[in-house]
């Protein structure tokens, strides 16, 4: 009698002299193999008694197997299934993982990629049957409009804080590293503060050049400078009765900074090439994720505009430091992307969290939301496991070796190919792509170009960017 932890194995290849040497290969006294050699037949049975993973060559009758994969998963969206073929072309493959196979092997690598492939596979495949169902009430559920989220005891000091803020029209300084969530606090104190329904206009100091940024701030005359043809209001003028949040304001030029403390001791300010005095009724947020302290003993930051915005100061500490907040953090994030996609909601595997838990997160809440987006493009079912979450994606950048495996290649092929029209991802994605295959081509643009499916100038023109 078979045990409970006995697992089937369906094996669908045209090729019977295959099938005997897989379900050798695979045969365990806790796993049956089932032998098709036609994958009508095979769906057939599928339907009836589905087993735990299938195994299907790519060119098999009546029916190919990308056929049945899409037939196997519209019938059961989690289901496991491997294609196999002598050689996969390009497109085939990213079809399959795009269609959510679980992988997609060479026969040549069968020696010795069938079996660790199987065992993943079978365990991918408990982990998501074991997975629960998410709880009906989770927490964004409850508060439905929640746009910042943290349930550790620092992240309350953080909400206290804005609330206190919100009641006043003081500066407020927002610190914190990159990706801590600086500029959604910034948008939590306009928010929740009696000028939410005016202006909340954002200058990133870091971003603008410097001989534009007061022209930017403040406006300029017409004939200020070459180029100034007319007369434009500044974003002062723009968000009077607002708020005006100054992203990055360690990167803000000295002679700036001093325009900045005069409109935060008088509320007045002039356009650039002008005199007259304007007022604006400007709340001023800034933050940076430069420690100012140092900067003004650099001489690099004015101390009295630092001590001007210390004033009510909230620092947002690392996520490594309140990991209590990576769960609801990962749940706010998976909801969204559930959203955004009208698709089911990704559930997050025990050891998934282990991973996400256990990550140090330098890009901080940035990078946990950046790793989801990613994983929910690479799952292939609604439940993310280890293997989904790419964390160690700048390692992989850097491993000349470990880039040039098949394995990496497909992926990166899936990744490729169901990230089409999303563009951040896709510029850097497809010039990972490119130097991959040059170096699995030993730099024949020819053979790398075809291969990515691309014509030998874009290649050219991805290795340039
Ligand atoms: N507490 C939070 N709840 C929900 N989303 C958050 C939270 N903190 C950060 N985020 C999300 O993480 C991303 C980064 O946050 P944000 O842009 O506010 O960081 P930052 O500190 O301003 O980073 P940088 O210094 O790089 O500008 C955003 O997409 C934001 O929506
Ligand atoms: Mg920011």
């Amino acid at each position: 009698m078979a045990s409970p932890n006995s697992k089937t194995v369906m094996l669908i290849d045209p090729d019977e002299d295959f099938l005997k040497w897989a379900d050798k290969h695979l045969r365990t006294p806790d796993t049956e193999i089932i032998c098709k050699t036609d994958a009508s037949e095979a769906l057939e049975l599928y339907l009836q008694d589905p087993p735990d993973l299938v195994i299907s060559e790519l060119y098999t009758k009546p029916m190919g197997g990308m056929e049945l994969l899409r037939k196997i998963r519209l019938n059961a969206p989690n289901a496991m299934v491997v294609l196999t073929t002598g050689f996969p072309p390009t497109s085939s493959v990213i079809e399959a993982m795009k269609l959510g196979a679980y992988d997609v092997l060479r026969k040549e690598s069968l020696p010795y990629d069938l079996r660790p492939v199987v065992e993943e596979a079978l365990k991918a495949g408990d982990i998501i049957n074991s997975t629960p169902p998410p709880a009906s009430q989770s927490l964004s559920q409850e508060h439905p409009s929640e746009t910042i989220i943290g349930n550790s005891p620092a992240m309350q000091e953080v909400f206290k804080m804005i609330g206190r803020a919100s009641r006043g029209d003081a500066p407020v300084l927002i610190t914190g590293e990159s990706g801590s969530g600086k500029e959604v606090v910034a948008g939590a104190i306009h928010t929740f503060s009696p000028r939410s329904g005016s202006e909340h206009v954002t200058i990133n100091c870091a971003a603008i050049p410097e001989n534009l940024l007061e022209s930017e701030l403040f406006g300029h005359e017409k004939g200020a400078f070459t180029g100034a043809t007319s007369l434009r209001k500044g974003r002062f003028e723009q968000c009077d009765g607002g708020t005006l949040f100054l992203d990055e304001i360690g990167d803000m030029p000295l002679q700036t900074q001093s325009k900045i403390l005069r409109v935060l001791q008088s509320g007045e300010f002039s356009r650039v090439g002008g005199n007259d005095p304007l007022f604006a009724d400007v709340r001023i947020l800034a933050a940076t994720n430069k420690e100012l302290e140092k900067a003004v003993e650099d001489r690099t930051f004015r101390e009295d505009l630092f001590y001007r915005l210390n004033v009510v100061r909230i620092h947002i500490p690392p996520l490594r430091h309140r990991r209590e907040d990576i769960r609801p953090l990962a749940e706010f994030f998976l909801n969204r992307i559930a959203e955004q996609k009208r698709g089911a909601k990704l559930r997050l595997a025990d050891d998934t969290f282990t991973l996400l838990e256990s990550h140090t997160w330098p890009g901080n809440v940035r990078e946990l939301e950046n790793t989801l987006n990613r994983a929910s493009i690479l799952a292939t079912a609604d439940v993310l496991l280890p293997k989904d979450i790419p964390l160690n994606w700048s390692a992989m950048a850097s491993e000349p070796d470990a880039i040039l495996s098949d394995r990496k290649i497909t992926e990166l092929l899936h990744l490729l190919s169901s990230c089409a029209g999303e563009t951040p991802l896709l510029p850097w994605l497809e010039k990972q792509a490119a130097n991959m295959m040059l170096a699995k081509t030993n730099n024949d643009e020819e053979a790398a170009s075809s291969m990515l499916g691309i014509t030998q100038e874009r290649l050219k023109q991805l290795l340039d960017d």
